[in-house]
């Protein structure tokens, strides 16, 4: 199955994902206009009668190009506005759904009714199955050291799982910061790649400024996954956590059914809003840009990382 036409003709095979209080219009427009597909989550937008007006404002962003841009739809009992934000993607044709948590079949149905595409998240080979059986037509593998509710499979262990079982678009996410990661991903058999944490650290997200510095002023050994916050495993800055009065090293361990454990210095501090999510990813942020320097960087970056390996190829030898 091949990818679709729009995200084919990207300048690069390259998804910004959607970021749950990072992802505003400006970013999605800056994202699209240079190259590669934006994406915001809907429920960004707040109150809910501002999701329609944020997808006009996309709409006149991006007019005069043939530019895609996506919305992530959280299919998850808790989401109240599901029905409602679907509905105006409809309403909009919003050419690229992105679904995450419980199973996406009213969501594809949907989007089927005006040419939409939906790709889901997926951390493991059992999720891909569903996914696959509720008609999605993408798949985003969403493994080890992701910014958010990453997973915990290797990117090579879930992507040659499930190629054995579909053959159709899949998007590789997680850690993925620089230009050769694009490429690598494309080797080791995604066609795209879904890349988060990089784009927080921009000019046009609206993260508050403390957070962009904190990824370029961090590596990997930061980052700490865990279920405390939200109930779901996810990657987080240590030092928010520790700025909530706990210790990241020694987090505790929520009772059954909690998603946090009082007996700290504040009151619950609550993740996304105190403890500021990221991936693994973050030692390759050096700098705070526009994103339209990002997408240079990358580009410059996966064009020498080709060279690198034609050189390889052509030589025969497997020395850098
Ligand atoms: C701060 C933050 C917020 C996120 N919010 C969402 C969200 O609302 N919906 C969603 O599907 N994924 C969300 N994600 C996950 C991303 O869409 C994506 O899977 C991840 O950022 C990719 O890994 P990377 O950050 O290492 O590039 C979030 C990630 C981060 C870092």
């Amino acid at each position: 199955m091949p990818v679709p036409a729009a995200l084919s003709r990207l300048r690069l095979p390259v998804i910004a994902a959607p970021m749950f209080l990072v992802s505003g219009t400006d970013l999605v427009i800056a994202e699209s206009r240079a190259g590669i597909c934006g994406s915001l989550p809907s429920l960004n937008a707040r109150p809910q009668d501002t999701f329609d007006t944020w997808l006009t404002e996309i709409e006149t962003g991006l007019a005069g190009t043939s530019a895609p841009y996506a919305v992530n739809l959280v299919a998850h009992r808790s989401n109240d506005r599901l029905l409602g934000d679907l509905e105006t993607c409809v309403r909009h044709k919003v050419p690229l759904l992105l679904t995450s948590l419980q199973s996406p079949g009213e969501v594809v149905a949907a989007a089927h009714t005006y040419g939409g595409l939906v790709f889901h998240d997926v951390i493991s080979l059992r999720h891909a199955e569903k996914a696959l059986e509720a008609g999605v037509d993408g798949l985003i593998l969403v493994c080890a050291g992701a910014g958010g509710h990453g997973g915990a499979l290797s990117p090579f262990a879930l992507i040659q799982e499930v190629r054995r079982i579909y053959s159709g678009p899949l998007v590789l996410a997680g850690a993925i910061t620089n230009g050769a990661s694009i490429l690598a991903a494309q080797a080791m058999g995604a066609d795209l790649v879904y890349i988060g944490t990089r784009f927080i650290a921009t000019t046009e997200a609206t993260a508050a400024p403390a957070y962009k510095q904190m990824l370029v002023d961090t590596t990997a050994r930061d980052i700490v996954y865990t279920n405390l916050f939200s109930g779901v495993h996810g990657n987080y800055l240590a030092p928010t956590i520790a700025a909530a009065g706990l210790d990241p090293a020694h987090l505790p361990t929520p009772e059954p059914g909690k998603t946090y454990v009082a007996g700290h210095k504040r009151e619950k501090p609550q993740a996304w809003r105190d403890i500021w999510g990221a991936g693994q990813g973050v030692g390759g942020i050096t700098s705070i840009d526009p994103v339209a320097t990002v997408i240079d960087r990358l580009e410059t970056e996966y064009h020498a990382a080709w060279a690198r390996m034609n050189a390889l190829h052509n030589t025969g030898s497997t020395k850098r």
